[in-house]
């Protein structure tokens, strides 16, 4: 039994009902059973099953792990890279020639284990994750993931065409499709065997529109078809960098001649978004960014149970501009967090909430938005799960989920600690609760994450 101060976002609320559903108890407990799901969640003095020892974080916290929808392991060592330009510049500068590195087996183990030390520090339990190009840097991913207990969707990152300093990284267009489909057959659900209780998945994941072709777009298109109803995810970006003429956005309408750039994953790739193949949206697929989207495109994504991966730290580091909050939500699509490393320079999903927060209330006019703690909060874990369709095994700390979570002691971080103790606090007890819920949100740094949980069991940076 863990004894703290347990915050989550209980149930199951859209972001507007997320402020309702806040969950705070100072003197909280969470007790999970030997399969690592959890039978009791509440105030400790009322704890009604048998809960083993008590181990006492308090003052410290209990919160669900961070839940990243949108990470690239082959960008591990590739952070804070400057390029001298916005993304297309970013791309060819520094992450094809990056990601290029991977080709070296050692040199992909490495990294490996370096992002699943990254992760655990960071104490994010699950995560999409955009993957090497190379298969046995995928292998190397998802075997060490295996190896700390930690949870994992991922694929390698597809691309068919691209400049010079991708080379290594395109494939043949039957390559392409050929390596995908090893990759599920390896590795989809390969720890347990059932796509419902494992730690590991496989996504399809053409890197953008693009870095393949209408062939390409095809071919995946029917391989995806194909394996949907085995809970095989789709991830890759959209709509980020809106510079007008030679930007990603101009650039990928004017190559496809398309409407719009949703319709090259949703089967209308051909000219004048013309119907070519499968779509692959639905209630399994990320779209990184979503940042410059049309009403319609909201509108899809929504109908289709599509969900956004916000990354609003590496908005900011590549200048691809704010996605605007308030007009996102209110068409009913799914937003969820991703640091989107090395884009982003923060593996700490928190820090990625506090630039969502930073962003939001910066928006222009009336569309400026100070999100509450508790929308942050389910941003970052609940959101997470839900884009995941994983809602009902992860993302909160209800009774029947399986104990993700992790323990902030704010005696790691001395600000942290000041903050908490000496802070200011309303007199109103929901507004203190809110206080130090965002100030315990926008001062955690990765040494106040002292314990890590996946499934019950602690997870090791060793
Ligand atoms: N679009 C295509 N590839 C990438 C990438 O690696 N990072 C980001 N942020 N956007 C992309
Ligand atoms: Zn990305």
């Amino acid at each position: 039994m863990h004894r703290g101060h347990v915050f989550h976002i209980a149930g199951s609320p859209t972001v507007t009902a997320a402020a309702g559903a806040l969950v705070s108890i100072p003197d909280g407990a969470l007790v999970f059973d030997a399969d690592g799901v959890i039978t009791y969640s509440g105030p400790f003095d009322a704890v009604t099953v048998g809960g083993g020892t008590v181990v006492d974080h308090r003052p410290g916290f209990l919160l669900p792990g961070f839940v990243d929808t949108h990470v690239h392991f082959p960008q591990t060592f590739a952070g804070d890279a400057y390029g001298g330009g916005q993304l297309l510049e970013w791309l060819n500068t520094c992450i094809f020639p990056s990601e290029s590195m991977f080709e070296d087996p050692e040199f992909a183990a490495e990294a490996a284990a370096a992002f699943c030390d990254r992760r655990i520090a960071a104490g994010t339990t699950q995560a999409m994750v955009f993957g090497s190009a190379f298969p046995h840097a995928q292998d190397a991913l998802f075997e060490e993931t295996l190896r700390r207990g930690l949870r994992v969707v991922s694929g390698r990152g597809v691309q068919t065409t691209g400049p010079d300093s991708a080379k290594s990284l395109v494939t043949t267009e039957h390559d392409a499709v050929r390596l995908v489909s090893e990759e599920i057959e390896k590795w989809h659900a390969a720890d347990t065997g059932d796509v419902d209780t494992a730690l590991l998945h496989v996504a399809v994941v053409p890197r953008f529109s693009l870095s393949v072709t209408t062939e390409t777009l095809r071919n995946l298109g029917e391989l995806y078809d194909s394996v949907r109803d085995r809970g095989v995810y789709f991830h890759t970006h959209l709509n980020e960098n809106n510079r007008p003429g030679t930007g990603e956005i101009a650039t990928t309408l004017e190559t496809y001649q398309v409407d719009s750039y949703l319709d090259t994953y949703d089967g209308k790739f051909l000219p004048g978004s013309a119907a070519g193949g499968k779509s692959f949206l639905g209630r399994r697929t990320i779209l990184a960014h979503a940042v410059h989207c049309q009403d319609d495109e909201l509108a899809r994504m929504a109908e289709t149970g599509t969900s956004i991966a916000h990354c609003p730290t590496s908005q900011q580091f590549l200048g691809s501009g704010t996605m605007p909050w308030n007009r996102t939500v209110a068409a009913g699509v799914n937003i969820a967090l991703g640091s989107d490393y090395g884009g982003g320079d923060e593996f700490l999903l928190s820090r990625v909430l506090g630039d969502a927060y930073k962003v939001h209330i910066s928006e222009p006019g009336d569309a400026g938005v100070s999100l509450h703690p508790a929308e942050l909060l389910f941003t970052g874990t609940l959101a997470g799960a839900r884009a995941l369709d994983m809602e009902d095994r992860i993302g909160n700390l209800d009774v029947g989920k399986e104990a993700d979570f992790i323990v902030v002691d704010p005696a790691k971080w001395q600000p942290l600690d000041d903050l908490m103790r000496r802070g200011i606090r309303s007199v109103d007890p929901d507004m203190a609760r809110d206080q130090t819920l965002f100030a315990l949100l926008m001062a955690m740094r990765e040494p106040a994450i002292t314990e890590v949980y996946v499934q019950g069991r602690r997870v090791d940076s060793v």
